[in-house]
């Protein structure tokens, strides 16, 4: 029988066709969640380029993808910058299921606009990256821990970090702070809910193969006269040189992480922030 069968997870950044959430959501399926899954609707000027192209459906064709499973999947879309949509979208999955067992932040902000010295950084960014990085992943998990607590079952809080959260570098002040406040918040929040046997972890991965929407990527491809998905070919080639296992994440061994955590092997393990970055950082 699959580790997670019967299990209902939440899962937040769910609709990118390369991202984590998709990954993270097909390998939760596969071994036996019915799954919540939930995105922003964005416009086409805020995809990446081979979503557009494709005309890739988002949350919906991954849903689609999860039924194929054999699993039932619950699509939602929720802005993270807002609270009560926060809270809709806990609800919503609690009228579908009954209960949450897993839950995992994995959304962010759109990155690019964080990427300057903190002299050029505006303000708005700013609030933006603390709005959906760190404080929606505080209020889903206090809306969700709530309803843990109250079926008395015990439950996993699996928040995606970086190894920005751990390590910060030049134009990442708004990212690197964001992403350092999900583990204080991991390991704070770990705490709160050790009694009700509810475990809380972070996953810190390095430069992922993904084909996230980047502004700065966008722009950068622009200035130098080749297309985004050519300048995004090489920084995903410099990443893997720089990376002591000599290639770049692929959005699999994240979510390979998130399914250790979300089962049963894992429930000793509360407060942690575990790096899945194929040894570019040590602590
Ligand atoms: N890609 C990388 O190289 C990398 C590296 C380290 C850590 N991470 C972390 O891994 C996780 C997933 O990364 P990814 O590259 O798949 O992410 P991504 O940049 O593709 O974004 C994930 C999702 O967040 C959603 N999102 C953006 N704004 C939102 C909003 N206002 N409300 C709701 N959802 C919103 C996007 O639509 C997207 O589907 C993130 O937490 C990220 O910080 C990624």
């Amino acid at each position: 029988m699959p580790g997670l069968d019967g299990k209902i997870a939440l899962i937040t950044g769910a609709g990118g066709m390369r991202g984590v959430g998709r990954a993270t959501v097909m390998k939760l399926a596969g071994e036996g969640s019915d799954i919540a899954l939930s995105d922003v609707r964005r416009e086409a000027s805020d995809l990446p380029p081979a979503e557009v192209r494709e005309e890739w459906g988002g949350i919906m064709t991954v849903s689609e993808e999860v039924q194929a499973l054999g699993r039932t999947a619950l699509p939602i879309y929720c802005d993270l910058s807002d609270p009560e949509q926060i809270e809709g979208m806990v609800e919503e999955t609690i009228e579908t299921f009954g209960r949450i067992d897993i839950l995992v932040n994995n959304a962010r902000a759109i990155i690019g606009k964080d990427k300057v010295p903190v002299t050029d950084l505006d303000k708005e960014v700013w609030d933006h990256f603390l709005s959906i990085n760190t404080t929606a992943v505080f209020l889903a998990s206090k809306f969700v821990a709530r309803h843990m607590i109250a079926a008395g079952n015990g439950g996993r809080i699996i928040n995606i970090a970086s190894n920005a959260g751990k390590q910060a570098s030049a134009n990442g002040a708004a990212y690197s702070a964001s992403k350092f406040a999900v583990i204080g918040l991991t390991q704070a929040v770990a705490m709160d809910l050790a009694p009700h046997n509810i475990t809380v972890n972070a996953v810190c991965p390095g430069p992922i193969n993904t084909d996230r929407m980047s502004y700065w990527e966008r722009d950068q491809a622009a200035e130098k006269g080749i297309t985004q998905e050519e300048f995004r070919s090489q920084i995903v080639e410099n990443s893997s040189q720089n990376t002591p296992l000599g290639r770049i994440a692929e959005s699999q061994d994240v979510a390979n992480m998130v399914s250790f955590l979300a089962g049963e092997d894992s429930s000793f393990i509360t407060g942690q922030a575990y790096n899945v970055n194929g040894g570019q950082l040590f602590h």
